[in-house]
């Protein structure tokens, strides 16, 4: 643990104060990224590397390959973050990093490279939960445009590929920067994205599948196809597991997901109205034209198909509203916040949007580029970490099922 700290709060020439400049590093999945924050509230820079093209190959990201990439790219994208933040390496305050959760061999090379780094600069070095990074991104950018703070305790729904968790958050009793979390809903089986990804594919669209969906299915009937959700067992604690990074669950409701279902309707819906032969069909069409983007797939589909992509979008966002509204009033939420990949899509915020209206409820999103990952969010959670001196031991390692606060 390092103890050398120091913040500079001389003003520059904006009037800003100086100092509090956390370098973040993230490379849990398939971006390696990395950015310089001032004090949790002002981005002075953000790279982001993706390596999306390259799993698009194979329709979801490839561990092996990830890591690979993520050590040609993370000297470059470090240098850049710090070139265009305009800051040297000996101006830093700290160097922050994803701990997990993510894949063991990609969170490996950003917690390599940040601890050598921390090392070498003498820079304390602080662990960020990537989940905790998500819900940072909407409070960063809304402390940038010097919005009132969010009520609390606020919801959080964190949405991406990997994930679909609730999470209530507020502050810890007595401190008015450190946060708490309460794990109070998750995703039984696949994460919505997971399900975005895997239908898309099934119907021959590209990867990440999302964006295709999102652009295609203001095309179709979203109530041509009924699609429902069961209702989910209550989770009870499980006997003899233990886990070191899981504390006790807790008492209370929960309001999780599942999407595996749905994945499963959309398929039985394919195969009972022989849809393979177009869906072949389309594959064939966009692997010979990469010049087709999400933007211009229009006439990608026949019209039983944009119903059903329509039906399918219209049924997740429904069922994402139904259990963040009902936790929110159950826990009594006074804000909302969404983020993750799928916090991008277009349905989700404007339904959300409209229910948090009617009923008196703010909503936050990130802006599209802090929606999907990057390390922006990351330093930025790590600001309430500097503030309490909370750094990570120098055998800091990866922990790929890292959980988020109370379950
Ligand atoms: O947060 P993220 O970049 O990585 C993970 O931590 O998973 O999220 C990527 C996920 C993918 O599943 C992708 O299909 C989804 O976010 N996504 C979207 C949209 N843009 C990205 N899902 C729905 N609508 C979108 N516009
Ligand atoms: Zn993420």
């Amino acid at each position: 643990m390092r103890e050398n700290l120091h913040i500079d709060h001389r003003s520059g020439s904006s009037g800003k104060p100086v100092g509090g400049l956390i370098l973040g590093i993230e490379s849990s999945c398939d971006e390696t990224a990395a950015a310089v924050v001032r004090a949790g509230g002002e981005a002075l820079s953000n790279v982001v590397a993706s390596q999306m093209s390259l799993h698009a190959n194979y329709g979801g990201v490839v561990p092996e390959l990830a890591s690979r990439e993520h050590l040609r790219n993370i000297v470059p994208v470090v240098r850049e973050a710090m070139a265009r933040a305009g800051v040297s390496f000996a101006e830093l305050d700290a160097v922050a990093v994803t701990e997990g959760p993510g894949l063991a061999g990609a969170l490996l090379v950003g917690i390599t490279y940040a601890k050598a780094l921390s090392f070498g600069l003498d820079k304390p070095l602080i662990a960020v939960n990537h989940l905790e990074g998500h819900i940072h991104a909407v409070l960063m950018e809304a402390r940038q445009r010097a919005e009132a703070p969010m009520e609390l305790p606020l919801l959080a729904l964190v949405v991406s590929g990997g994930h679909t968790h609730l999470y209530l958050a507020t502050h810890q009793q007595g401190s008015a920067e450190s946060w708490t979390y309460r794990n109070v809903g998750r995703t039984v089986d696949d994460a919505a994205g997971e399900a975005y990804d895997k239908v898309a594919k099934l119907l021959g669209l590209g990867y990440p599948g999302g964006p295709w969906i999102d652009a295609l299915a203001p095309l179709g009937n979203p109530r041509a196809v009924q699609f429902t959700f069961g209702q989910i067992k209550t989770r009870a604690p499980r006997e003899g597991i233990t886990n070191k990074k899981a504390p006790a669950p807790s008492e209370g409701p929960h309001f999780d997901f599942s999407f595996s279902g749905i994945k499963t309707a959309v398929l039985r819906y394919v195969e009972t109205h022989h849809l393979r032969e177009s869906i072949e069909a389309r594959r064939a069409v966009l692997a010979a034209d990469a010049t087709i983007t999400p933007k211009n797939a229009q006439g990608l589909c026949d019209q039983q198909t944009l119903d059903l992509i329509a039906s399918f979008q219209y049924a997740v966002v429904g069922n994402l509203m139904r259990q963040t509204f009902a936790a929110a009033e159950a826990f009594g939420a006074r804000s909302i916040v969404v983020s993750g990949g799928v916090a991008a899509n277009s349905e989700l915020r404007r339904r959300l949007q409209a229910e948090g209206d009617r009923r008196g409820l703010p909503i936050a999103f990130p802006s599209l580029a802090l929606s999907t990952d990057n390390a922006a969010m990351i330093a930025a959670a790590a600001w309430p970490k500097f503030l309490a001196r909370n750094f990570a031991p120098d055998s800091l390692g990866a922990t790929p099922q890292l959980r988020l606060g109370q379950q």
